[in-house]
């Protein structure tokens, strides 16, 4: 492979070889027998186009808004843990790629670097993932010096580990008044509870296929959930999204946008904050080139028959 990659999956093998076995591991696992973590990427190769050819698309406009904020593309940054595995300046230099790409970062809760330092390097636009731990007050703190530092939504994880009183804890907004996101949604079910419970958007995952393994890839069970939520509230994905064609497959069964995890810190893995820009950048070339070959110049255009109608197989 040439050192310079010419497309996502390539800096797969850049970071394994830039970082020790047990750090590449960490970031490159996922649960037991990783069922799901193959099946969140082969779901996407199932699916295939109908791709529309009579349409002006002399020019493409990827641009979009997440909860009323303006990216450049439908593509997130996903929350990630421990980004100064990967490099050295970590979670900071993913912040000032999401800058440098006018795209939306979500940190994790578990980052190297603080919301502080994160918030002073650069002006992108920030959500703050966060789980509710046992111990109430530290995601309250937590939340709030988010909110005091600029950060835009709050991204609340319900894969890890129970899902019980959480709902509660959604209603109970003494907590923050910024904007909440439930991440880890596979079901309509699910996604009803959520809307019920009044969050701005719900995020439809398996965590990266690192949890419960024989989850569903999430591709195979989004159109269902934007069925259930039937276009209140934006709905995003992520899982297994390594490619343009990905992302419009995600923007054709109703995705708002789609969230970018393990190439994120490959990328950084490899080339540091240049590593995290060229992945994103790869992507949107490659989605904007999906679109001018689909006859779809803005991601409004991108609908549901623009896929064939055979979906992945259900599981
Ligand atoms: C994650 N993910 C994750 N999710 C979350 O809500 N909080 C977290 O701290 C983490 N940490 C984390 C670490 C590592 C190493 C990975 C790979 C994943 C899950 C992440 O947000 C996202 O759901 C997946 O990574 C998306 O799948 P892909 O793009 O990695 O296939």
């Amino acid at each position: 492979m040439a050192s310079e990659p010419v497309n996502v999956n390539e800096f797969q093998e850049l970071a394994r070889r830039a970082l020790p076995k047990m750090y590449f591991d960490f970031y490159n696992g996922g649960a037991e027998d990783q069922h799901t973590l193959r099946e969140n990427t082969e779901a996407f190769r199932r699916i295939t186009f109908r791709p529309r050819v009579l349409v002006d698309v002399s020019r493409i406009d990827m641009s979009t808004t997440i909860l009323g904020y303006p990216t450049s593309a439908p593509i997130m940054i996903a929350p990630t843990g421990m980004h100064k595995l990967a490099h050295p300046e970590g979670e900071v230099a993913t912040a000032r790629a999401a800058a440098a790409c006018n795209t939306i970062m979500a940190m994790s809760f578990a980052a190297d670097c603080t919301v502080e330092e994160v918030a002073s390097s650069c002006n992108a636009i920030r959500f703050f993932q966060t789980y509710v731990c046992k111990r109430r007050d530290v995601t309250a703190v937590s939340v709030q010096r988010a909110e005091r530092n600029g950060f835009k939504a709050i991204m609340l994880t319900v894969d890890t580990p129970r899902i019980g009183r959480r709902e509660a804890d959604i209603k109970n907004k003494s907590v923050t008044s910024l904007p909440i996101l439930v991440k880890g949604v596979l079901t309509a079910e699910d996604a009803i509870k959520a809307m019920e419970v009044g969050v701005a958007g719900i995020v439809v995952s398996n965590h990266g296929a690192r949890q419960l393994d024989y989850s569903p890839a999430t591709i195979t069970v989004l159109e269902e959930v934007v069925r259930a939520v039937g276009g209140k509230i934006p709905v995003l994905i992520d899982g297994g999204v390594r490619r343009g064609t990905d992302i419009f497959k995600a923007l054709a069964l109703g995705a708002q946008a789609v969230m970018i995890g393990r190439p994120v810190l490959y990328g950084l893995a490899a080339k540091g904050e240049y590593g995290v820009r060229r992945v994103i950048d790869m992507l949107k070339d490659e989605l904007e080139l999906t679109m001018a070959l689909s006859g779809c110049p803005t991601v409004k255009d991108i609908t549901r028959s623009h896929e064939r109608s055979r979906q992945p197989e259900q599981q």
